[in-house]
Parts: C-alpha cells; structure tokens; sequence
C-alpha cells in the first residue's frame, strides 16, 4: 500500500492549491527577509517550491520531507533536499527552520513536544523557527468536505471530516490504465493544535504571529514566529 504523504504528493497537482501556496511563501520570504537569516531547513519541503524561492533569493537552504515522491520533486528544482529526519541533521547547523503549510498540523499532538525538541536541536540559541497552523475555521470552514476531479485518465475523490480537533482526509485515486482503471487509497489525519499550546512551550518563545487568509474571508493559518530559548 502506497505511503499516505506519497499518495498526497501524486494528487497535490489535482487539488491546485498553487496560487494560495505562493501567498503563504511570500509572507515567509518577507519574514526571513526582515530576520537577515542565511541558513534554512524547510522541514516538510513538498515539492521543493519553497526551497527554489530561498535559492533564488541567496539563502543556503535544505529540505526534509517524509515521502519520498516529494523529495524526487523538490530535487528536479534544482534546490537541496532529502529524506533524512530532523534527528539527523548537524545540532546547530540553521539558522532558520521553516515548517510550511500545515506541516505541524500532520504532527499529533502526543509527538509534537518531540518534534519541536528535534527543531531546537538543530538551531542555535536564538535561531527561529517559523511555522503556519490551520485555525479552527481553517479546518471547519475550508477543509472539510468533498472535493471530486476527473480529467478523463485520473479520477479523484477527497473526502474530509472534521470531529474532535482532528481532520480526517480519505482520498482515493483512479488511474486509467491501457483501459483499465488502477485504484489508490489512502487517508491523512491533521491535528487542531491552539494557540494557547505554543504560547507555553520551554525551548522555544513565541515571538509573534500573524493571520493568514488563503482561502476563506478570516484567517484560515496563523503564522507562528518563535525563537529558541
Ligand atoms: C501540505 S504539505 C506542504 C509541503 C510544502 N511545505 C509546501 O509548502 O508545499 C505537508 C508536507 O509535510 C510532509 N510531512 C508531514 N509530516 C512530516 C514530518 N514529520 N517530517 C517531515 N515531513 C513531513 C508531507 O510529506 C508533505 O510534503
């Protein structure tokens, strides 16, 4: 059976979330502009479009991503990226860990102190990490629900609900093939994480954060800005 975030990376383009994307990544632009980082691990890379923005604009950046569909994406930009883990990378090798587009929302909540305890590893005192988590509405209003496509050799079916802080993502695929059809399934689960939980955390400060609108009329992401302790 396929890896769900492989799955993921095959239907990405169907879904067309390319244009709301770019929005985000020219808030993070901005911000790492403002910050005068040089060093910066894109934790979740995808399909490495954010990574081609940081080489272009002269910083030294690497990503990381679980499947390997999207690192194979990411490497046909042109920018550096791997499979390897957080856990893997040199401590204190970034200045900047950047997480875009819900990655932390992929994480659940029982491994999310783990995972943001990787992220400080690899970031010196002082060093940021920025990242974007859906809002309640983000989930409620804009994710959940049924979204189809079929464009004559590949038929898509989405299918989110939303129920106890948890977005659950069933997506299967038909692909044709000579003239049979190939069917893939898979299913993703995101994580509702507050606000209130990243204002508490002990290796990193919440600096500022900031709303973001991609998809709907009130903020669907807020925008986190932390700094490790
Ligand atoms: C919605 S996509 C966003 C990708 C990319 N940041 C972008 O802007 O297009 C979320 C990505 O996070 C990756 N991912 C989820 N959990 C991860 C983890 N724990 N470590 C690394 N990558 C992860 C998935 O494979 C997927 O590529």
């Amino acid at each position: 059976m396929i890896n769900p975030l492989d799955l993921y990376a095959k239907i990405e383009s169907l879904i067309g979330f390319d244009a709301q994307y770019e929005m985000l990544y020219q808030n993070y632009l901005e911000i790492l502009n403002a910050l005068h980082v040089k060093r910066v691990l894109d934790v979740g890379c995808g399909n490495g479009r954010f990574l081609k923005h940081l080489k272009d604009n002269g910083f030294e950046a690497l990503g990381i991503d679980r499947s390997t569909k999207m690192v194979e994406r990411a490497l046909a930009l042109g920018v550096r990226a791997s499979t390897k883990e957080l856990c893997e990378c040199e401590a204190e090798s970034f200045e900047c860990v950047v997480a875009i587009a819900d990655v932390l929302n992929y994480i659940a909540p029982l491994e999310i102190n783990a995972f943001l305890d990787d992220v400080a590893l690899v970031l010196p005192k002082g060093g940021y990490f920025i990242c974007d988590v859906n809002t309640l509405y983000g989930f409620e209003g804009v994710a959940e629900g049924v979204m189809y496509h079929d464009n004559g050799t590949q038929f898509l079916c989405v299918d989110a609900t939303f129920a106890n802080k948890e977005l659950l993502t069933k997506i299967v695929l038909f692909e044709k093939e000579h003239e049979l059809y190939r069917k893939e399934e898979g299913s993703i689960t995101q994580y509702f994480h507050p606000l209130s939980f990243f204002k508490k955390l002990i290796s990193f400060k919440l600096v500022s954060t900031r709303p973001i609108i991609l998809f709907g009329d009130e903020p669907d992401k807020t925008l986190l800005i932390f700094q490790k302790r």
